[in-house]
């Protein structure tokens, strides 16, 4: 049996992956998720999974935390989601994302080498530390070129800043401390358990309510969509068979201006509802409602990348994977999703998650460490 840490295990991609690990592993995976439960945590994500894992909320900058989960359970695998992870609020408020990104971090590479350290630059067998980074850390492509693992480091917002100091920090344990650890560096990610405020699960919950739809400067911007349960299996892939001290990007050769995104979203939404009472009941708007008269063009974020496209040919041809989900069918069953789905949309934004999590503490008490 191995043990997992997961990090951020109750945001969007890390959820999607403990949900990916108990279906594909069942009772072979012992889980702990640890997760400090910011705006963009909700437990109630992992409802059905709080019986077969392990739950702590708590930061990951918390040193004796982290280190009482590590004298507790034996840990072959740290996967690190936990992050702040929207561009727009890094642009506000950019100190949280230092805070959590970085220094949250080294914490876990601190911890987890100590607990896993045998001899000079030895560590236990089969042990690894994985950081879940982002292409935003290459910067931005103009209309040609994809990202390769070997493109210069060129962040640009706050979030991509931080995220690219991690890959640093992680780099130099790698480097320094010969320390077991890879970096997966992925695209744009969209899929079930999406918080609200990204572009994709945005437009679907303002077409539901018949709000505008808000689009950045032009529109034209590009990001290369992959579906969540796709990276979660290359992560699988990259923990089972990436080679240690590697990066590996992982893309989904989807690219799309934003404006191809809304439209293409508005089309599904007003032909689903259109045909088919049980999404139409959800609509707080007249189906005659649903189109391109939503769209509104707004301020252009400030320092906004243009492009964004991976080239994951290496995680293709030396671990084997590859994204499964074509765009056309991932997004029909994201849209189906959210208008299945609009308590939980509800409660996340309303915050009443918040009132969950604190029933659930209650109840499970005595696997919560404070
Ligand atoms: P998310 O914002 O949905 O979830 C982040 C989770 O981390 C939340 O559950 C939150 O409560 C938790 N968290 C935040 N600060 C914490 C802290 N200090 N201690 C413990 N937990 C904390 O993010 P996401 O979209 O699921 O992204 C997960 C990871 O993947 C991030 O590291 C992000 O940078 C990376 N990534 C995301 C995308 C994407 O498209 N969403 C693409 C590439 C990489
Ligand atoms: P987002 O989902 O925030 O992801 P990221 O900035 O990490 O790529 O945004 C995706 C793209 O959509 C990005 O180019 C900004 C744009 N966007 C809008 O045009 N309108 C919106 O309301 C949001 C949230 C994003």
């Amino acid at each position: 049996m191995k043990t997992y840490l997961i990090t951020g295990g109750a945001g969007f991609i890390g959820a999607n992956f403990v949900k990916y690990l108990i279906k594909k592993y069942g009772l072979s995976a012992k889980i702990i998720v640890l997760d400090k439960l910011t705006y963009a945590g909700n437990l109630q994500t992992l409802e059905n999974e709080l019986d077969k894992i392990e739950f702590i909320k708590g930061d990951i900058c918390n040193r004796e935390l982290v280190e009482y989960i590590f004298t507790k359970n034996n840990i072959d695998y740290v996967i690190n989601f936990a992050a702040e992870s929207h561009v727009d609020r890094s642009i506000e408020s950019p100190e949280i994302f230092l805070k959590t990104n970085i220094l949250g971090t080294q914490n876990l590479l601190e911890v987890s080498k100590k607990a896993w350290l045998i001899g000079e630059d030895e560590y236990k067998v089969g042990v690894k530390y994985l950081q879940v980074s982002t292409d935003e850390v290459y910067g931005s492509l103009g209309d040609t070129g994809y990202f390769t693992e070997e493109t210069p480091l060129d962040p640009r917002s706050p979030y991509s800043a931080s995220k690219t100091s991690a890959d640093l920090i992680v780099k130099a344990y790698i480097d320094t401390y010969k320390f077991p650890a890879n970096i997966t560096r992925c695209s744009n990610n969209y899929g079930p358990y999406h918080f609200p405020e990204k572009l994709i699960p945005l437009i679907i919950k303002n077409i539901i309510e018949g709000k505008t739809l808000p689009v950045y400067g032009d529109g034209k911007n590009v990001r290369d969509w992959l579906y969540v349960e796709d990276h979660c299996k290359a992560i699988d892939i990259v923990i089972n068979k990436g080679t240690l001290g590697e990066i590996y990007n992982v893309g989904g050769h989807n690219e799309k201006q934003n404006i191809e995104i809304v439209k293409i979203i508005i089309d599904i939404m007003a032909e689903l509802t259109s045909k088919e009472i049980k999404y139409r009941e959800v609509l707080k708007t007249e189906v005659g409602n649903i189109n391109e008269n939503l769209i509104k063009y707004v301020k252009d974020r400030k320092g906004h990348d243009r492009r964004y496209a991976i080239d994951p040919s290496k995680i293709t041809s030396e671990l084997g994977w590859y994204p499964e989900t074509k765009f056309e069918d991932g997004i029909i069953k994201t849209i189906k999703w959210y208008l299945k789905n609009q308590q939980w949309v509800n409660g996340v934004t309303s915050g009443n998650y918040q009132q969950y999590y604190d029933k659930m503490y209650n109840e499970a008490r005595q696997n919560i460490i404070k």
